[in-house]
């Protein structure tokens, strides 16, 4: 319904473009700080707790390190943390064992960063590929991704880190049947209140490349993830899989990466009206802030990027810029 629009002079649009306060006052979106998830490494290697080439700015943390990443995301109003653990190559096998061990470095952390601020939502990534000998999200037998053997591991380790005290978990795995699996699982031992937030429509893409040198996949992985993961030709697909993660028990889905698919962002939301996330992932993030470092572009690209997610209907962003947008936002 666009209403018939006055000629010129009568519609100036530069009129309420002429101070910030008038711009402000018509701003169609907004970006708030509670609306971002902010991403973090977690090690416990020794001599690993240090910056993310690929990443500047971002470091591994030691447990201690997240615990006060916590604190300060508490300090800045962020309202949720996402870890990713760096783990022990040592402790990397086929089976993927240490992924719903108790006490592997994922779950201590999410222990003691509940601890002490336990006001602050935490989130957890389920997905083997910091546990597994090959880099693969799924288990692996003859050069094949298993998908139902998987399945019954990813029920394993959500139930560890909804133990330690998870509040949202995030299978990214791509794997079918994962988010009905864990549903019941949580359900059947009494998580019944763990939000399950789906990567739901998540690409085969480049762009996760300084991801996996932050947790050690790189090396690790043979071949790529297509099997599994979408074809970035593809829209019908992710708003098919959107629409079943949600039957099966998804509270919140996702869409992945995010500058690149943001036709996905908006069309999700536009048919589902669910809880939406974007992921602006590690790709995005060096690019962004590889050209910052340069001077190429001003900072004021991280704030335009993010409203963009706003705008394409996303309630929210998980963003390795949270605590420098954090700062930017509250001046
Ligand atoms: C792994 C996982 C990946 C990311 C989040 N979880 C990488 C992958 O699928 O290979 C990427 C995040 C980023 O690039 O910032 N399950």
């Amino acid at each position: 319904m666009t209403p018939i629009q006055a000629p010129y002079p009568a519609t100036r649009f530069r009129r309420l473009r002429r101070t910030a306060a008038l711009r402000d006052l018509v701003a169609e979106t907004r970006l708030g700080v509670s609306d971002l998830i902010w991403p973090i490494f977690v090690t416990d290697v020794p001599g690993a707790d240090v910056a993310v080439p690929s990443m500047p700015g971002v470091s591994r943390l030691t447990v201690e390190g997240a615990v006060r990443a916590a604190e300060e995301a508490a300090r800045l109003g962020i309202q949720a943390l996402c870890l990713f653990p760096y783990t022990d190559p040592t402790t990397k096998t086929e089976a993927c064992e240490e992924a719903w061990n108790p006490e592997n470095l994922s779950n201590r952390a999410v222990r003691a960063i509940k601890a002490a601020v336990p006001e602050l939502a935490v989130m957890t990534d389920v997905a083997l590929d910091p546990y597994n000998a090959n880099g693969h999200d799924g288990l692996v037998r003859d050069g094949i991704i298993l998908n139902d053997e998987t399945v019954e591991a990813l029920v394993r380790m959500a139930l560890a880190q909804a133990e330690a005290g998870a509040d949202i978990i995030g299978p990214s795995d791509m794997m079918d049947g994962r988010i009905g699996a864990m549903r019941a699982g949580l359900e059947a031992a009494g998580h019944k209140d763990v939000a399950i937030l789906s990567y739901a429509a998540k690409y085969a893409s480049a762009f996760y490349g300084p991801f996996r040198d932050a947790v050690g996949a790189s090396g690790a992985l043979k071949g790529d993830k297509k099997t599994y993961q979408m074809n970035p030709a593809n829209r019908d697909e992710a708003l098919r899989l959107v629409a079943r993660d949600l039957s099966e028990g998804a509270d919140m889905v996702m869409v992945k990466p995010g500058l690149a698919y943001l036709d996905i962002c908006a069309a999700v939301k536009a048919e589902f009206g669910a809880p939406t996330f974007a992921y602006q992932v590690s790709g995005e993030y060096a690019m962004l802030k590889g050209a910052i470092l340069n001077g190429w572009v001003k900072e004021e690209v991280i704030l335009e990027s993010l409203l963009a997610f706003r705008r394409a209907g996303c309630d929210g962003i998980l963003t390795y810029f949270a605590p420098d947008i954090a700062r930017i936002l509250r001046g």
